[in-house]
């Protein structure tokens, strides 16, 4: 297949939209990361999602809406609270999990009854959208592999296997929405974003932060969002996540072999190895906007090892974490 390359202008949206009016699939851009888009209604471009991905067939997927009204047609039972984070967070970095309507086939939500809601921020997206319908996207990269921020990312997994893709700017956010579901009682953090948790408390004060955030989840343990069972955003290389101020990281990788560091901006001239930096610790936005490019250069520093300096839990920080300690296969070393 020919992956037809769309600008992010009138023109270029009006054909993304024609595509997936017609059930094709396309990648656009979002503030968080690219999504892979299919019409949320079409059971079968729905399939080719999966299937160009590669994504396992019980990880459900995420519907992207332009407008309050399509929320009703998408979910039921919706609680007031719902209509309160809407109001706060939307359009935004932000996904909620409700009860899914028969206007959604299973497919979408690989077989549960729930589904995932948001309504993205980036122009594009949202032109794209209310032109066509709502959107079922999970993130354009081929599965296991970082989320891609830019339209090359995407072009490297998927080109020849998707339809178009809507070549538009870097991702300004870097890190995928924050996913909470509102099924379960409490309301459940599932995924860390842009919203951060002490956001979130404003609105659900009784919100609890999933053990899949921080921890992989243990065999037997109930596993409410999928996704986060599987391996990700991993290198090749054995890549490791180092916990520990910035004197012991400079000095633990100083001492490494046929290794490269993932470091802050301020480390750069005091590590011997191959390095990439990916931000300031002290601005956790800075590092959630290059942490899945530098995953993704990773491989090219041919070295054994990967040691990455570990983020602060606040903040965006723990969005940052949560794909790192994936990235790391839950191997952390604690200074
Ligand atoms: O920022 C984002 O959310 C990006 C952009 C494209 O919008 N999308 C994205 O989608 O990250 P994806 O498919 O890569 O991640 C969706 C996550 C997965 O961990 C999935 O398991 C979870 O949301 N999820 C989706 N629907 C769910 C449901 N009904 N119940 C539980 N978890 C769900
Ligand atoms: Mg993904």
């Amino acid at each position: 297949m020919l992956t037809k390359r769309l600008k992010a202008d009138k023109e270029g949206i009006e054909q993304a939209a024609k595509i997936l009016k017609k059930g094709g699939i396309v990648a656009i851009p979002t503030e968080t990361v690219y999504g892979l888009a299919a019409s949320a209604y079409d059971e079968n471009a729905v399939k080719k999602v999966f299937s160009a991905k590669g994504r396992p067939q019980d990880n459900p997927l995420i519907v992207h809406i332009a407008d309050i009204d399509s929320l009703n047609t998408i979910a039921k039972d919706i609680p007031d609270s719902a209509y309160k984070a809407a109001k706060r967070f939307w359009p935004g970095p932000f996904t909620m999990i409700l009860k899914r309507t028969e206007k959604i086939p299973a497919s979408v939500s690989a077989g549960l009854d729930t589904v995932a809601v948001r309504m993205p921020s980036d122009e594009t997206a949202r032109e794209i959208i209310k032109l066509s319908v709502p959107l079922a996207a999970p993130s354009a990269n081929t599965s296991g592999k970082p989320s891609p921020t830019k339209a090359q990312y995407v072009i490297d997994d998927l080109d020849g296997k998707i339809d178009a893709v809507v070549i538009s700017g870097v991702c300004e956010v870097g890190v995928e929405s924050t996913v909470i579901t509102l099924v379960t009682n409490p309301p459940r953090l599932l995924r860390p974003g842009a919203v951060t948790a002490e956001e979130l408390r404003e609105v659900f004060p009784d919100i609890v932060v999933d053990g899949a955030v921080l921890a992989e989840p243990k065999k037997g343990e109930k596993v409410f969002s999928p996704g986060m069972k599987y391996k990700h955003y991993a290198p090749k290389t054995e890549t490791y996540l180092v916990e520990g101020n910035s004197e012991q990281f400079v000095q633990f990788v100083n001492s490494k072999e046929n290794a490269a560091a993932v470091c802050f901006d301020d480390e750069e001239g005091k590590i011997t190895l191959p390095k990439l930096c990916y931000g300031t610790a002290v601005d956790e936005a800075t590092l959630a906007h290059s942490v899945f490019s530098v995953l993704r250069k990773a491989d090219d520093l041919g070295v054994e090892s990967i040691f990455v300096h570990a983020p602060s839990k606040s903040g965006v920080g723990l969005a940052v974490y949560n794909r790192l300690i994936r990235a790391a296969a839950f191997r952390v070393i604690k200074l």
